[in-house]
């Protein structure tokens, strides 16, 4: 073996990024920690020293100055003097009992990042480190998983739902069906961003049954209805709109291609598919290029990132046309396509 080995600065910055990369585990164990012990709800009580924040979530000195300083290190804490302060970003999102805390999906990854350190065995045996069989399994599977795994949909959800109801803007009096629905965060985004729509979630009967629970919450029992169903089975001719949104992720390829076939099959000539996912070309940031570990290392049965040129090959193949693609959110894209 030999290397070539630079010493320009360009290739030394990277050096640098690559450092950040291979430490990066430490921002996410930082955020999982800080979220355990209350330091941002703490911080929501006004700026404090490092002693007063320990005292406040009953923690020694050191590792409170410790904690403060990595949080410091990623913007998720200000310090000026010796007295550190909350910043939006957290405000927002990292204390507890906000519209748009991430507490679900930030403990969702947690349960994710043990199973990182079999990650190179996962890969060399094209195996999951997690052997249940089903959602269910990975999240306790006993009675109200399908409530604990809906909480962690709606909470990624918060950062996402309301620009693709805005993204897609699905006006008028159509009936939008959510295939896949999840907690039903994106049938209540389009609902709300449209009032003449009526909208059917389907999902497996212990997630339809969650989702149930999260649209009445949301005041919309009257227009978004949910369906038990199996989407790789049930056909919706009455739909104008059909929407899948992280749904091909959790496919294999040929599942994946096979779903788009089936909704082609049923639905009306005009009628709009909308794919909605962690596409990497239509992303600004690395995670949509990563998904596809979670989907290794848990069990998704063939689970992948699909590219969005991938998709765009499989509608036209399954006979759609009209494909257009555009950005999101920075972690998600859409692509449309008409029947
Ligand atoms: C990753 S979640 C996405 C949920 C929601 N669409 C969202 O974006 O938050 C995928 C959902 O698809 C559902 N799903 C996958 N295959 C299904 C099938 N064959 N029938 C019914 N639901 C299915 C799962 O139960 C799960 O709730």
């Amino acid at each position: 073996l030999s290397a070539t080995v630079s010493h320009s600065p360009a290739v030394e910055m990277e050096g640098i990024r690559l450092h950040r990369l291979l430490t990066a585990y430490l921002s996410s164990t930082a955020i999982f920690a800080a979220l355990e012990l209350g330091v941002f709800d703490a911080l929501a009580q006004g700026p404090g020293t490092a002693e007063e924040l320990a005292a406040r979530v009953g923690i020694p000195e050191r590792p409170a100055r410790v904690l403060l300083l990595a949080l410091l290190g990623d913007g998720l804490v200000s310090c000026a003097g010796d007295r550190y302060a909350s910043t939006p970003v957290a405000d927002t999102y990292l204390v507890s009992g906000g519209p748009k805390f991430l507490g679900r999906l930030i403990a969702h990854q947690n349960t994710h990042y043990g199973k990182f350190t079999d990650l190179a065995e996962s890969l060399r045996a094209n195996q999951a480190v997690t052997r249940g069989e089903n959602y269910s399994a990975a999240f306790g599977g006993t009675d109200g998983w399908a409530v604990r795994l809906a909480e962690v949909f709606r909470s990624s959800a918060q950062l996402q739902a309301g620009e693709l109801a805005g993204a897609a803007a699905v006006t008028g009096p159509r009936h939008l069906v959510d295939l896949g629905c999840g907690a039903a965060s994106y049938s209540i985004a389009m609902a709300l961003a449209n009032p003449e729509l009526k909208v059917t979630g389907v999902d497996s009967p212990p997630v339809a049954a969650a989702a149930r629970a999260c649209v009445a919450d949301a005041g919309l029992a009257g227009r978004v209805t949910l369906v038990p169903g199996d989407i790789g089975e049930d056909a919706f001719p009455d739909a104008d709109v059909v929407l899948l949104s992280h749904v091909l992720s959790g496919y294999s390829r040929e599942h994946a291609a096979g779903l788009l076939r089936h909704v082609h099959g049923w639905l009306k000539p005009g009628g709009e598919l909308l794919v909605h996912d962690h596409f990497p070309s239509l992303a600004e940031v690395p995670f949509p290029y990563q998904l596809g570990l979670i989907m290794m290392v848990n069990n998704t049965r063939g689970g992948e990132v699909h590219s969005e040129a991938q998709v765009r090959q499989w509608l036209a193949g399954a006979g759609f046309s009209g494909i257009e693609s555009r950005a999101v959110t920075g972690i998600s894209g859409l692509v449309r396509a008409r029947r």
